[in-house]
């Protein structure tokens, strides 16, 4: 036996355990039973519920397994009478306050308390006077609170602390008047509050938009990938009668672990709304027809060969949500590319893709997943990661708990659940000279000197305490990486800041890691949806037109998968003048909204992700499978097969898949040699700093794609709801002489917006913060053009 173990008897069964280790992990492991409430194995150990009493041999008292180190020789009894007795009394003094109204409660046949009572409880209960009864609270959209089911275990009230960094549920009062609660009357309002849904061991919270829905003995489980964020979080969908009721996360210690973000979570609403549409449609004289699918999709292979005999087929495009799976991405650009068509993206909210050549094979996190929390220093580029990749995050939370010290650059002070180092907070026109910056600083420290091109990019400014701190934290930090965040692409300077990230990694000896902002950018890029590849990386020996061209381009015919023009890219403006122009606008989807409605000429209905079988890549490079978890709606069908039929429709050769996992295998031969790595050769050059106003923006975490944007509790939390006002820092208000909530136009070449300024302090100065997929943002142009603001 190693130094490290110790050996202890439980049960009479001679175990072998680390040292330091809980009596309840080792007994968990060798599956012994021991009831416990407070005990979660990713929280702290509260031991305040007492259920997990054992009888420890020498000891004076029965010992709370959950928080009794195991010692060499130990002997444990379990089940002894002395045991039995500890674990009985527990209960009945659990039930003392418990109502035990298992008939009414939606936590019923589900419920660890309803489990443990079965075991240990009473058929009479000795106590007669009133039990006691809590308030219910209204803590938001998306948690059911039935208070006097409480048994105060403080699950809930640690996971706030630990997991999700916002302390928002706590207890007030002592013994008999103890109750949790939000201390003044709000919401939950952290990006994971679901959580705590799964980890209360009884029915006081509960999942609000799933409530009374159906018995959990009448779910059927479904095994799926979630498809709102690059982490791919393992879930598992319960559906009764042909609806999905709710979603859970399955437990993946490398990428999720046991927990989910509420977006994954709560999404499924959106998949059943006014605007899905589920019968195939053509629009004739202007009004649409309800068709069947052979017409529909006669209809569509007949406009797109029109489109290539009058105008050639540079005149087609085909563009894409990243959320759709490897399986459509791929076979749609298949179908353009047998029709001699490059023009194809899936990169909606870019604008610069002057290196796209030099690009990596994928954008890759450069790591696992679950290295993340060994980081010791990071530096986020471009990122509010705690709303883009709530999973991500939690990782990084547990890196800081560890000793990491994390800086961020950013174009605003996005709030951090953790403490940050260094907050860097500047203008869009900045982010590439304090960049340069912060490699001027790494170099000055290891006394390099830096090449003369990144000098130049530092503008004549000089190196501040700040970006000194941050070069040190870095240079110091053994297991440190620069991660450049999503909203990078929004940034019109997008290959600088890509180029500068990967000389800062180098400088200090940093992973360089890049988060994709869809669920399946990666996918997107092996599966060749990109004008200048084929899946699997090759070249293309023509280069197509890329989104932003398409977008502007007036072409004639357009093909959009899962995408709502109007909110789906950083033009929207720009896209539905283009779409109202064209000939032909092919939308495969599974909704139809008015302003898709207005510029579509067929709608082929596809199945939501819960209503077909495909495959995400996520941002660890990890190919993930999955099965629909219910048939898809009506006459809609899954997106890969009405491609699959649209292609052998248009009488395009080699589209005989039987199934989606026929597909996979084809993507999967085309990637044999893909090797990951996030390396960019690049020149990095000179640029025009140009003056003026310009824009930026995120996009809001409940309005990344169709599904979410249309999920009705989603909607209702307070990150969805906050206003959709554009933001000036209070310095630059002031010089602009704009007071706050006063009324501004904004002008931006030919186009026009009327709406209210706020003035927030966590905006940088000289620039203009744009709600992206928003009112303003639809009407916009995005942050490519100058824009004026003039006060009204
Ligand atoms: Fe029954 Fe559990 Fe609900 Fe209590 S919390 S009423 S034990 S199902
Ligand atoms: Fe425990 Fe649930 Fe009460 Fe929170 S609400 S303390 S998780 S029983
Ligand atoms: Fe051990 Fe609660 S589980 S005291």
């Amino acid at each position: 036996m190693s130094e490290d173990k110790v050996q202890i008897t439980i049960d009479g069964q001679t175990l072998e355990a680390p040292k330091g280790a809980m009596l309840i992990e080792v007994t968990d492991k060798a599956d012994i039973a021991i009831p416990r409430f407070c005990y979660h194995k990713k929280l702290s150990i509260a031991a305040n519920c007492r259920m997990c009493l054992v009888d420890v041999e020498k000891a004076p008292k029965p010992l709370p397994a959950c928080a009794t180190p195991v010692m060499d020789g130990m002997v444990v009894h379990t089940r002894s009478a002395r045991a039995l007795q500890a674990q009985k009394a527990t209960m009945e003094f659990l039930l003392i306050n418990h109502p035990l109204d298992c008939p009414i409660c939606d936590q019923g046949g589900e419920c660890e308390l309803q489990d443990v009572s079965y075991l240990y409880g009473k058929d009479v209960s000795q106590y007669s006077d009133s039990k006691r009864v809590v308030v219910d609270k209204n803590i938001g959209p998306l948690i059911a609170t039935e208070f006097t089911r409480c048994i105060q275990c403080t699950r809930c009230v640690r996971f706030g602390d630990e997991i999700a960094g916002m302390r928002e549920l706590g207890a007030t009062g002592r013994g008999d008047s103890m109750t949790i609660g939000t201390y003044i009357q709000k919401s939950v309002d952290s990006e994971l509050s679901g959580n705590v849904i799964d980890i209360c061991p009884v029915g006081a919270l509960t999942a609000k938009p799933s409530r009374f829905k159906a018995r959990a003995w009448e779910l059927q489980a479904h095994k799926s990938i979630a498809a709102h964020d690059c982490v791919g979080s393992n879930i598992t969908v319960h559906t009764a009668h042909n609806t999905i009721i709710r979603v859970v996360p399955h437990e993946n210690e490398a990428i999720n672990e046991t927990w989910l973000s509420d977006r994954d979570r709560f999404s499924y609403q959106g998949f059943d709304t006014e605007d899905r549409k589920t019968t195939p449609m053509v629009k004739r004289n202007g009004s649409w027809q309800e068709v069947d699918w052979s017409e529909a999709l006669e209809e569509a292979a007949n406009e797109m060969e029109l489109v290539i005999e009058k105008h050639g087929a540079e005149n087609l495009a085909a563009l894409a949500s990243a959320n759709s799976t490897l399986e459509e991405l791929y076979l749609l650009q298949k179908l353009m590319r047998a029709k001699g068509c490059n023009n194809i993206d899936h990169r909606l909210f870019q604008i610069d893709f002057s290196n796209q050549h030099n690009a990596p094979v994928m954008p890759w996190l450069g790591m696992e997943i679950a290295e993340l929390e060994n980081l010791d220093a990071v530096l986020l580029v471009a990122s509010n990661i705690r709303k883009e990749q709530p999973l991500l995050n939690s990782r990084l939370k547990k890196a800081v708990n560890k000793g990491a010290s994390i800086s961020s650059l950013n174009c605003k002070a996005y709030p951090a659940n953790y403490r940050m180092l260094q907050q860097r907070v500047v203008s869009p026109r900045k982010v590439v000279s304090e960049l340069a910056l912060l490699c001027q600083a790494l170099a000055d420290l290891a006394g390099a000197t830096l090449d003369n091109s990144v000098q130049a990019l530092c503008n004549n400014q000089s190196v501040t305490e700040q970006h000194k701190a941050i070069a040190e934290s870095l240079s110091k930090g053994e297991n440190s990486a620069i991660i450049v965040g999503s909203q990078a692409v929004l940034f019109a300077d997008y290959s600088h800041i890509r180029a500068l990230s990967q000389t800062l990694a180098d400088l200090s000896n940093s992973k360089l890691s890049i988060i994709a902002e869809d669920s399946n950018t990666a996918g997107a890029w092996l599966a060749g949806f990109v004008p200048h590849r084929l899946a699997g990386g090759e070249k293309t020996p023509q280069t197509g037109l890329n989104a932003s061209e398409i977008m502007e381009g007036k072409l004639k015919g357009y093909l959009l998968l899962n995408m709502d023009a109007d909110y789906d890219s950083a033009n929207p403006q720009g896209l539905i003048a283009s779409l109202e122009e064209a000939e032909s606008v092919i939308a495969v989807s599974p909704y139809l909204n008015e302003a898709m409605s207005k510029v579509a000429t067929v709608f082929l209905p596809i199945g939501t992700c819960f209503e077909t079988s495909g495959t995400r890549v996520n941002c660890s490079g990890q190919w993930q499978s999955f099965k629909g978890a219910i048939a898809a709606k009506g006459e809609s069908r899954p997106g890969w097969k009405v491609l699959r039929v649209l292609a052998n429709t248009a009488a395009v050769e080699g589209f005989d898949y039987l199934d989606s996992a026929d597909v996979r295998k084809e993507i999967q031969s085309a990637c044999e040699n893909v090797v990951l790595e996030n390396r960019i050769e690049s020149n990095i050059e000179e640029r025009q700093t140009d003056d003026g106003m310009i824009c930026f923006g995120d996009r809001n975490l409940y309005a990344v794609d169709q599904l979410v944007r249309r999920a009705e509790a989603l909607q209702k939390t307070t990150d969805a709801l906050q206003s959709q006002n554009v933001r000036l820092s209070p310095a630059t208000a002031k010089q602009m002489n704009i007071a706050n909530m006063q009324k501004v136009n904004l002008v931006q070449d030919d186009t026009s917006v009327v709406t209210m300024v706020e003035i927030d302090d966590s905006i940088a100065d000289d620039c203009l913060w744009v709600p992206l997929s928003g009112y303003a943002a639809s009407k916009l142009k995005g942050s490519k053009c100058k824009i004026n603001v003039e006060a009204i």
